[in-house]
């Protein structure tokens, strides 16, 4: 990556977890937390244990953040969580249009850029989420789903843009063992880097999800246009998950 871009690795719990379970695992982060060196590190927990978060982790060097945000302020949205409420536990982070958001609950690109507005008025960095499925991909569609999933994000302008960040999760690579080779994250990674360039935000960090280990991370990290990851699976084991954060390419 380049070096004037920090290096941000970013847990996503998903539905897993229990009070029990989470005291085991941020213990475990927080004890090896300061092998981690020149790294942003957060977890993105499940709503109900963001207090145990914050709690858990205030004052370390490890943030917290949410799965999820609605688009609206307050009101008759049962089930949703506000980007005020968030703030009011200290989240730094959101995912906004994770693929498991935009397959099972519809999410369309248009609803996640205005997410992703909810969570920069209250201050939150929105961490966007794009990714094409294997079927894009087969398609040579890749790049033109990611486009259109980016477009109404690239269209908040380069203030919005400087103060977020994007994931690109290959929906083949997530939770499938089958992580995109670096050469494959790469290409993509430079056509996202390109579009935001096009839109004054070059410095704007670019994730890469989907099966990252602490084996493979080091060679994703060297390349020039990964700025660090998103991590499901691997981020639920502390050990785990500080070596993919202490990994250096
Ligand atoms: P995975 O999930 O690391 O388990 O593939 C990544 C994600 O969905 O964010």
């Amino acid at each position: 990556m380049d070096q004037s871009r920090t290096r941000l690795v970013m847990g996503n719990w998903k539905m897993h977890g229990s009070l029990a379970e989470n005291t085991v695992l941020l213990d475990g982060l927080l004890a090896g937390a300061a092998r981690v060196q020149g790294t942003q590190v957060a977890v993105c927990v499940p709503f109900p244990y963001l207090a145990q978060a914050r709690q858990a982790l205030v004052g370390s060097p490890i943030g917290w953040g949410a799965q999820d945000i609605s688009t609206h302020e307050r009101g008759a949205y049962t089930g949703e969580v506000s980007a005020a409420m968030l703030a009011d536990f200290g989240v730094s982070w959101v995912l906004c249009g994770h693929s498991e958001r935009r397959a099972l609950h519809g999410e369309t690109s248009r609803q996640v850029a205005e997410k992703a507005v909810a969570a920069l008025g209250a201050g939150l960095a929105p961490v966007v989420c794009v990714g094409e499925t294997l079927a894009d991909r087969d398609a040579g569609q890749a790049e033109s789903i990611i486009a259109e999933q980016l477009a109404p994000v690239l269209a908040l302008g380069a203030d919005a843009l400087a103060r977020l960040v994007i994931a690109y999760e290959p929906v083949w690579a997530i939770g499938t063992g089958r992580t995109a080779t670096p050469d494959q994250a790469q290409a993509v990674h430079a056509f996202i880097r390109a579009a935001l360039t096009r839109h004054g935000a070059g410095q704007t960090r670019v994730l890469y999800g989907g099966s990252v280990k602490a084996a493979n991370a080091a060679s994703l990290f060297a390349q020039p246009d990964i700025d660090g990851a998103l991590v499901g699976g691997a981020a639920l084991v502390a050990e785990e998950f500080l070596n993919i954060a202490a990994a250096v390419a």
